[in-house]
């Protein structure tokens, strides 16, 4: 008898032509522009590598001090940063993770058994997929529309409510989209999960870095009233720029008593795998001080390379926030490999729209943190690309 895998990881994890097209590329030694690089800690933003470093050395990681919901004094700082942004967050209600994929593999196996639904927005960010299918929970997507900017399909989402969904995520802002939920959208939201029994998951990583709504911050979940269970998600990734040091976190909030049975059960699932370290929790305090020098350059990039985009005539869809920005390409009739001709054409990576579920042909998307020359070479290449057969 040959052994059989599990049914859930029955993925193709074989190479994507795209994927074999840019390995290739690369291989014959030609100068790619690469405008999908969006790991900040190899885009040139300097890093205050003393602050960052030395908290790691605190004597207090030393103690192992199990906690299901982390330690108290790296919660007492998660705290502190949503105090900042006006919203009073108890500790208590906090439980770290190792990631924001981690918390949404926690809260996936909280609210679903096998088989629940869960609805997520179209388009949006594609490792949704994988943390579904491990915890054995099914997506269904609910549309996004762009009409002047992004708007939740509202119609479309309650119809796509049935028996077995258990929560609506929404990241805010959204990525790719840079889709901020507006306050009006945030308050029907609430009313629909509401009506229908479900909970709220909210996904805030981008949550500092307002584009195009220049100096304004973007309000928080965490700000209440909170008429149903809500769950924030954010971590070091994306906030201080720090993807390598795996810290996230859930912060909880609702009614009291559900709530609390939220919290009881949230700290079981924690305290089956206790996955965080001691150093990166005596360090996250630390980090979180320090996140301001780092979202300032990143703000900067953000904001540059878009307006070098927008100069070089690229059409950007508009967005309020977050590091990526949706292009509409010049299309050939009925194809819709864009993203590889480009690469093919012009050495440049972007990626299919396809890849986030965006609807519609001509859509790439492009990463706003890279190096601002190469964003700028790249951009020039795209700009002067007619779609149009050589
Ligand atoms: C919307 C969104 N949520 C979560 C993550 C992952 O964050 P983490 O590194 O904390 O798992 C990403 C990463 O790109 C993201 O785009």
């Amino acid at each position: 008898m040959s052994l059989r895998f599990s049914q859930r990881t029955g993925w193709d994890i074989g190479e994507s032509s795209f994927a074999a097209a840019i390995r290739e590329a690369r291989a014959s030694g030609r100068r790619l522009y690469d405008l999908t690089v969006s790991n900040p800690t190899v885009c040139g933003f300097e890093y205050d590598a003393e602050g960052i470093l030395r908290p790691l050395s605190d004597i207090r990681a030393l103690t192992y001090d199990p906690d299901p919901r982390g330690m108290r004094s790296a919660r007492e700082g998660v705290a502190e940063y949503y105090s900042d942004h006006g919203a009073l967050v108890d500790p208590d209600e906090i439980v770290l993770t190792t990631s924001t994929s981690e918390g949404y593999g926690y809260l996936f196996r909280l609210l679903c058994d096998a088989g629940d639904e869960v609805l997520v927005a179209q388009p949006s960010y594609p490792l949704f997929d994988f943390l579904a299918d491990l915890e054995d929970v099914r997506l269904r997507p609910y549309p996004l529309f762009y009409d002047y900017g992004w708007w939740i399909d509202f119609a479309e989402l309650e119809r796509r409510i049935g028996p077995r969904t258990k929560a609506v995520v929404v990241v805010h802002p959204n990525n790719p989209t840079g889709h901020a939920t507006h306050s009006a959208e945030r308050r029907r939201l609430e009313e629909i999960c509401a009506r229908h029994g479900l909970a709220l998951i909210v996904d805030e990583v981008f949550l500092d870095y307002p584009v195009e709504v220049c100096g304004t911050k973007l309000t928080s979940f965490a700000v209440g009233p909170h008429p149903v269970l809500t769950f924030v998600l954010s971590g070091m990734s994306k906030i201080a720029g720090l993807p390598q040091m795996k810290v996230g976190w859930t912060a909880v909030f609702g009614p009291q008593g559900l709530k609390t049975a939220a919290m009881g059960r949230l700290e079981v699932i924690a305290d089956t795998f206790l996955s965080m370290n001691a150093p990166a929790q005596v360090a996250l305090p630390f980090w979180l001080e320090g996140r301001r020098g780092i979202q300032v350059q990143i703000l900067e990039r953000v904001r540059g390379n878009l307006a070098v985009a927008k100069e070089r005539g690229l059409e950007a869809l508009q967005m309020d926030a977050g590091w990526s920005a949706v292009l509409r390409m010049p299309q050939r009739a009925g194809e819709v490999v864009i993203e590889m001709e480009l690469l093919l054409e012009r050495g440049v990576v972007v990626h299919p729209g396809t890849f986030y579920g965006l609807a519609g042909e001509g859509r790439v998307v492009v990463s706003l943190i890279g190096s601002a020359e190469e964003f700028a070479a790249g951009a020039g290449l795209l700009s002067t690309w007619t779609g149009e057969p050589k």
